[in-house]
């Protein structure tokens, strides 16, 4: 046999949670040709992977990466990780619809899209993605704050009938164009005041469709028990697979808490689909904001419209150079973004650790100093947390960041090593692997990352980009 890709010598985790063997495998235009002894194949290009895993691609299951995709192309922030699949959209943000001459209001304005730059359908976005390909692949989520912008003149209220009625209409477009759900971030200012019965009343359209209704819940902290409440409500009324987003619990008086959520999360499961995803950090990013706790612990500033030289310094520090609280100084910092030390690293291992929870990055991909999971996320799994501290082992961890991650959100032919998927693979070095971005350098490429491909095409080698931009569009599955 000849392939035009031949991956020789090493070690398969075929990303089921399957124990790892040893195979070569053959890829032909974008597809996974063959997997097994190919010592007799010829090809046209053979990577090495003697002493080295052979996986699927890895799925960022969360991310911020909607403009990236056509504006950082490369995508070496993710390709650089193993990453060849992202989902975009989430925490009810997504850079369609939008109007070209609306304000976005914080954290919509986080996308960083400019006014000229902008699509008025989510067909009109796919289709720029599919005219101009990134380098990973791309299944994207229309979001409900993004949504009641475009619909709504003010936001510090509930929608009327009227209102939730257009929203339920642009739902129904971005679904037809192939959205693989809808998102939200009630925890933020643009959809505080949207209640469950709006939520609901938009999300409409997903019933019946195999959409997701994913969410950046109302609380992540002292109410977090009720927000997955409300949650699998709307999960439950509309007949949908919810994903719970990035799940934490957070400020020092919930510290311990994911020992009520998971087993809730668990129980929930054997009545309705629930998901969950989460990053390795104890740090989580987002815009600055001085309320709900937030400044409660240590604070680094990502990124400062007005001031940018404050980017990668600590709040208190700022706060005792101008003199003023630490909240009037985040205030003269808005509009920005942040980091928050607001975890307890044993709640973030055991909701790492639970078997059913999805590796995302959340990362934000604006700025010099960004959280270090926008770079780090997926070797920190597989190095920091499967081998040096052993949560779980290797194949578990691959498993997390493809294949659990490809069925919850439906995508078909990808997250699994196998004949016939999409030849999204990538190969890596399970002795060395490791996240090289800190939040003192949070953009250092990971070590241990040997080659990348996506749908056939290699996109990193040796450390390198090659310049493939070979990403597909990938939409919803019919029901
Ligand atoms: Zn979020
Ligand atoms: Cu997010």
């Amino acid at each position: 046999m000849h392939y035009e890709l031949l991956i020789r010598g090493g070690t398969v985790i075929d990303g089921t949670r399957a124990a790892r063997f040893e195979a070569d495998v053959g890829v032909q235009g974008d597809r996974i040709a063959a997997v097994g002894d190919l010592a007799a194949a010829s090809a046209e290009r053979v990577v090495d992977a003697t002493g080295q895993i052979v996986a699927p691609g890895f799925i960022d299951s969360h991310t911020h990466d909607d403009r990236a995709l056509l504006a950082q192309a490369d995508m070496s922030f993710k390709v650089s990780q193993g990453v060849t699949t992202v989902v975009a959209g989430n925490c009810g943000i997504s850079a369609a619809p939008l109007r070209p001459d609306m304000e976005l209001p914080m954290p919509l304005n986080l996308l960083d899209v400019p006014h000229g730059e902008r699509f008025t359908t989510f067909r009109a976005y796919l289709d720029a993605l599919r005219r101009a390909p990134a380098a990973v692949n791309v299944a994207a989520l229309v979001g409900h704050s993004t949504l009641r912008a475009v619909t709504m003149g003010a936001l510090e209220r509930e929608a009327t009938q009227k209102e939730v009625a257009a929203m339920r209409g642009l739902l129904e477009e971005a679904l037809d164009a192939g959205a693989i759900g809808l998102s939200s971030g009630t925890f933020y200012p643009p959809a505080a005041k949207a209640t469950t019965e709006e939520i609901i009343e938009v999300g409409r359209p997903l019933s019946g469709t195999r959409g997701l209704y994913v969410t950046h819940m109302r609380d992540e902290s002292s109410r977090v028990m009720e927000a997955l409440a409300e949650t699998f409500r709307i999960g439950r009324e509309l007949g949908v697979t919810v994903v719970v987003s990035h799940h934490k619990v957070q400020n020092r008086p919930n510290f311990g808490r994911s020992r009520e959520t998971l087993p809730f999360i668990r129980e929930t499961m054997r009545r309705q689909k629930v998901c969950l995803d989460c990053y390795p950090y104890t740090a989580g990013s987002t815009m600055i904001r001085t309320d709900r706790g937030m400044l409660d612990g240590r604070v680094l500033i990502a990124s400062s419209e007005p001031h940018p030289q404050c980017a990668g310094r600590d709040l208190d520090d700022i706060a005792r150079e101008w003199g003023v609280p630490e909240a009037e100084a985040a205030r003269r910092l808005q509009p920005g973004t942040a980091i928050y030390f607001l975890m307890d690293e044993d709640d973030v291992r055991r909701i790492l650790a639970f078997d059913e929870t999805m590796i995302g990055s959340d990362g934000i991909p604006v700025g010099d100093m960004p959280h270090p999971r926008l770079w780090g996320t997926f070797p920190r799994v597989l190095g920091h947390y499967a081998r040096d501290v052993a949560l779980f082992p290797l194949e578990t961890a691959v498993w997390k960041m493809t294949g659990l991650t490809a069925r919850n959100f439906g995508l078909t032919g990808r997250g699994t090593l196998a004949e016939g998927q999409h030849a999204d693979l990538v190969v890596f070095d399970a002795a060395t692997i490791r996240d090289a971005a800190t939040y003192e350098h949070p953009t250092r490429a990971a070590d241990g990352i040997r080659s990348v491909i996506v749908n056939g095409s290699v996109a990193w080698q040796q450390g390198r980009h090659t310049g493939a931009r070979s990403g597909q569009v990938i939409t919803r599955q019919p029901a």
